[in-house]
């Protein structure tokens, strides 16, 4: 129940098994957000990171154990109800509208659901990526893919998220713009943003993040803060092929 839940705990995820099918992917995987947090999950490729952001926004629900949200047993909510109670997520691959323009991108996102005292808006996107201001009518398809990944972040913002969650957020791009999407994300963190964030390079995880969370089939081996995996190369090397 709401009143019961840790005050600062923003999202746990506890002994969740997800399926596809007849096909199980997700064999009690648990992990933890508290309020302000910034938290990381890794695994190898095929482990269950998207599945496991998948199950947490309810697009793939997960059949057993719990996930609560600010307070809330979301587990077998839909999503656009998970979305609402304040889960906004980066997608794997962006998707992103390739038929609107950007600033159409953005504005379809817009609520501000939770009264912020400093609510995200189409100008406070654009300040923080003045890419997307040059390019506000463009349409999404004629973005690159660095342009796309800041129009999907901004998208999520835009609805004012409590836990923000990146699904590989700066894969596939050029180094450049990984660095800029690395400075945005330690913004958000400054400004209190908490955020769950899926990547692979371990090493600004470790610089960025407060804590991590390490996956293998589907299920979670190790989780601990920056300096406790910094100390354990061996893990690095089990479980993230590193
Ligand atoms: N729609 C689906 N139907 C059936 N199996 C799926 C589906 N999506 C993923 N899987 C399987 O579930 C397992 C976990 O996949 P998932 O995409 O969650 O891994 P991941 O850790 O995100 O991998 P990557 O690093 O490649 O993004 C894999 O074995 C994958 O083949
Ligand atoms: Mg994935």
């Amino acid at each position: 129940m709401a009143e019961n839940m840790v005050a600062d705990t923003l999202l746990e995820v506890d002994g969740i098994e997800t399926c596809y099918g007849l096909s199980q992917v997700l064999f009690g995987l648990s992990l933890s957000v508290k309020s302000g947090e910034m938290v990381s999950l890794m695994g190898r490729n095929g482990m269950g990171k998207t599945t496991t952001i998948r199950s947490i926004m309810g697009l793939t629900p997960a059949r057993a154990g719990s996930i609560r949200f600010a307070g809330s047993e979301v587990r077998t909510q839909p999503s656009y109800r998970i979305a609402q109670l304040g889960v906004g997520l980066v997608p794997e691959g962006r998707q992103i509208f390739p038929n609107l323009t950007v600033r159409e991108n953005l504005v379809a996102a817009a609520a501000d659901r939770f009264d912020s005292s400093n609510p995200w808006t189409l100008a406070a996107i654009y300040v923080m990526f003045p890419r997307l201001a040059e390019r506000a009518s463009n349409m999404g398809n004629q973005l690159s893919g660095g342009e796309q990944q800041m129009l999907a972040i901004g998208r999520a913002l835009m609805t004012n998220p409590k836990l923000l969650i990146l699904d590989e957020a700066t894969e596939g791009l050029a180094p450049l713009i990984r660095e800029e999407i690395w400075s945005c994300l330690s913004l958000l963190k400054s400004r209190g943003q908490s955020i769950l964030v899926v990547d692979k390079n371990v090493d600004h995880l470790a610089r960025i993040c407060d804590r991590h969370t390490i996956i293998e089939r589907g299920k979670t081996v190790w989780s601990g803060t920056s300096e406790e995996l910094m100390a354990e190369p061996d893990l690095q090397h089990k479980y993230l092929g590193i």
